[in-house]
């Protein structure tokens, strides 16, 4: 019998979310977690199909994966290898034509499968490969096991797929058509979570705000809904929701920001582009103008809300000028945070056969410059936190004696040298030290 396992997790927070919850699934079925390659009967890799390079770095990682089977199978052990999530949706012939060895390959909305699959192979003594990449008519949330706690922080998936067909964008492919858990099951699910050490909530979805699950009475129920009544549960200290599409921010869930004392003064809003040309050609609801009035609301709902957001240049057709309106928005909102790429073609979707696609030498100037600009803002706004005094949820020991790591309200990393226990606890602290990428400080 096969016993231990080992996942590797690439790409965004609901992969995040699926590895721990494949990983509950394998526990309940008495595997044991281990965070050695060597060491692991069954090695899963869950993967990202967003860009390009997410993409490949799954092909060096079978590379490693089947020395390492070949290695273990010399003293008489044998491997599973695995592979889940978008890369398989996308490509899973390429991965049985690249990675023969692969034993099984399951798409995101399948991996509730995975014990079943592992039972067959188990059985076996020939090499074969299961493929499943089905988009199933039964949610497979209805088929995981009862989730616990992996430690103050907890992401809590309510929404999959996406309907928006962003042109650049592989998602809507990979994750399927919108999908939202109904609210008796968020709940549940939160409520476990919480009565299991839970603090901090993160409501999971690639298109979150336009969540749009059924309630007690099988009435249709937004987002805004939803986050209240995750406000009034026992024992939640810190609730966000990520990542929100603009077009679907609407009024209730501007007010939120006033209304929820729980809910964290940070958004994560992706703009993308600052040119509605270009937002156009990349089939986005929003146009600048739209993305700055969601935004003046949400300040006014809350002063002291900040801002993050993703940014993709050199997307087909961009101009110097195109570029600079992306560049003016960065300068009205001064985001604290943000994630920027360079446009990458991705198979089948309508951006990637356009004909005026950019130069990587332009891209890459481009990226500079906005990346330049980003770092600018976040580190004034970590610098600006200097002599405050902000509670952190330390969730992360670091890597000297005494050393935590937590997060303030505004998803920044604070460092403490502390003699107290305060992991899992929110400690008021004061900021004394700022950098680009996190802050340090002391116990009030
Ligand atoms: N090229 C570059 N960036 C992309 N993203 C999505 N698709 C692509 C692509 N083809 C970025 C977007 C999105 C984030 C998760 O990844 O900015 O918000
Ligand atoms: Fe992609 Fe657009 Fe869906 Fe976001 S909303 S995942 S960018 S298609």
């Amino acid at each position: 019998m096969l016993k231990k396992y080992f996942i590797k997790t690439f790409g965004c927070q609901m992969n995040v979310y699926d590895s721990s919850r494949i990983a509950d699934m394998l526990k309940k079925e008495g595997y044991e977690e281990t965070a050695k390659q060597q060491e692991a009967d069954i090695v899963i890799f869950n993967t990202c199909h967003i860009r390009e390079k997410a993409a490949e770095k799954l092909f060096s990682d079978l590379g490693r994966a089947h020395i390492i089977e070949q290695e273990r199978a010399e003293s008489g052990k044998r491997t599973i290898i695995g592979v889940v999530g978008c890369v398989v949706q996308a490509q899973d012939d390429q991965i049985m034509k690249r990675a023969p060895f692969v034993d099984f390959a399951v798409g995101p909305l399948m991996y509730h499968k995975i014990t079943e699959i592992l039972q067959q192979i188990n059985h076996r003594k020939e090499h074969e490969n299961f493929v499943l990449t089905d988009f199933p008519a039964i949610s497979k949330f209805d088929f995981l096991p009862e989730n616990k706690s992996q430690g103050a922080c907890s992401y809590l998936a309510i929404q999959e797929g996406c309907n928006n067909f962003c042109t650049y964008c592989v998602v809507p492919y990979t994750r399927g058509a919108e999908y939202s858990r109904p609210v008796k099951d968020v709940l549940t699910e939160a409520k476990r979570l919480l009565a299991t050490g839970t603090l901090e909530i993160n409501v999971l979805g690639q298109n979150v705000n336009s969540y749009h699950g059924e309630d007690e009475n099988g009435k249709e129920r937004d987002l805004a809904y939803l986050l209240n009544r995750l406000a009034e549960l026992d024992g939640l200290k810190r609730l966000r929701y990520t990542t929100s599409y603009p077009a679907d921010m609407n009024d209730d869930l501007i007010a939120c920001h006033k209304n929820l004392r729980v809910l964290m003064p940070y958004l994560h809003l992706p703009v993308q582009s600052g040119s509605d040309r270009i937002l156009k050609a990349m089939n986005r609801r929003h146009n600048s103008a739209d993305y700055l009035k969601i935004i003046e609301k949400l300040y006014k709902a809350n002063p002291d809300l900040r801002m993050s957001s993703d940014f993709i240049v050199g997307f087909p057709g961009e101009t110097d000028e195109d570029f600079t309106a992306t560049l003016d928005v960065v300068n009205q909102v001064k985001y604290i945070q943000a994630f920027s790429f360079k446009y990458s073609r991705r198979p089948g979707t309508p951006a990637a056969v356009m004909e005026n696609q950019v130069e990587e030498k332009v891209k890459k100037e481009r990226l500079e410059i906005l990346q330049n600009l980003l770092f600018d803002y976040q580190e004034k706004f970590n610098k600006s936190c200097i002599g405050q005094t902000m509670p952190v949820l330390f969730e992360q020991k670091g890597r000297h004696k005494g050393q935590l790591i937590g997060r303030t309200p505004y998803m920044q990393n604070l460092h403490i040298e502390t003699k107290r226990d305060n992991m899992n606890k929110i400690v008021d602290v004061v900021v004394t030290e700022a950098t680009t990428n996190s802050l340090s400080g002391r116990e009030v």
